[in-house]
């Protein structure tokens, strides 16, 4: 049949440009992205991740109070499955032909979000969620710019995303849950500091 035998015939071109620049590995001519660009994105979205990691982990060790326990668990949880994209989305820039940049002195003005310690579990929480509400709309315009372009980069991020709206979702939980147990008094605190 005439579209099989075209399909024959594509294979046999993907076959002879497969083994030219074989150097570059899993980047064949078939990919049509920005590859400098996508390299770029990534390694701000590294840079995120790490950003991520460092602010639960000071959470995790600074949560106090009566109810610190079951936040401080859910902040080391966070703070290990966001290394974890921050594994995948540096082994990806290595594919991609690229080289994770992780220089401690840049990494906070490339994160697209902050780094803010919290002086209570519910500053705490309130920065994360804020940190994570940022992600989710990164990731989001991220994913549709590579459309079509870069599939493997596209559905990494779509499932880093889908764990940054359970990480928001765990969040927006546990304030609501903290604001049923009244703890802690956090507006008398930000108004003492806004009376100094
Ligand atoms: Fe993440
Ligand atoms: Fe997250």
């Amino acid at each position: 049949m005439p579209a099989n035998k075209e399909f024959v015939n594509d294979i046999q071109a993907i076959r002879k440009r497969a083994r030219s620049h074989i150097e570059q590995g899993a980047m064949t001519q078939g990919y049509s992205a920005d590859r400098k660009t996508v390299i770029g994105i990534l390694n701000d979205a590294l840079a995120t991740e790490i950003v991520c990691v460092l602010r639960y982990k000071r959470h995790y060790y600074m949560a106090t109070g009566i109810h610190a326990k079951s936040v401080a668990a859910e902040f080391l949880e966070h703070a290990n499955e966001e290394q974890g994209h921050a594994d995948q989305i540096a082994m990806r820039i290595v594919q991609l032909g690229g080289a994770p940049d992780l220089a401690p002195d840049t990494l906070q003005s490339r994160s697209h979000s902050d780094y803010v310690e919290g002086s209570d579990l519910v500053e705490m929480l309130e920065e994360d969620l804020v940190a994570e509400r940022i992600a989710i709309d990164t990731y989001r315009d991220i994913i549709a710019y590579l459309g079509n372009d870069d599939p493997t980069t596209r559905r990494m991020l779509e499932t880093i995303l889908a764990s940054e709206e359970e990480h928001a979702e765990d969040l927006a939980t546990l304030l609501k849950e903290l604001g049923r147990k009244g703890e802690p008094a956090k507006e008398r605190v930000r108004n003492v500091a806004a009376n100094q």
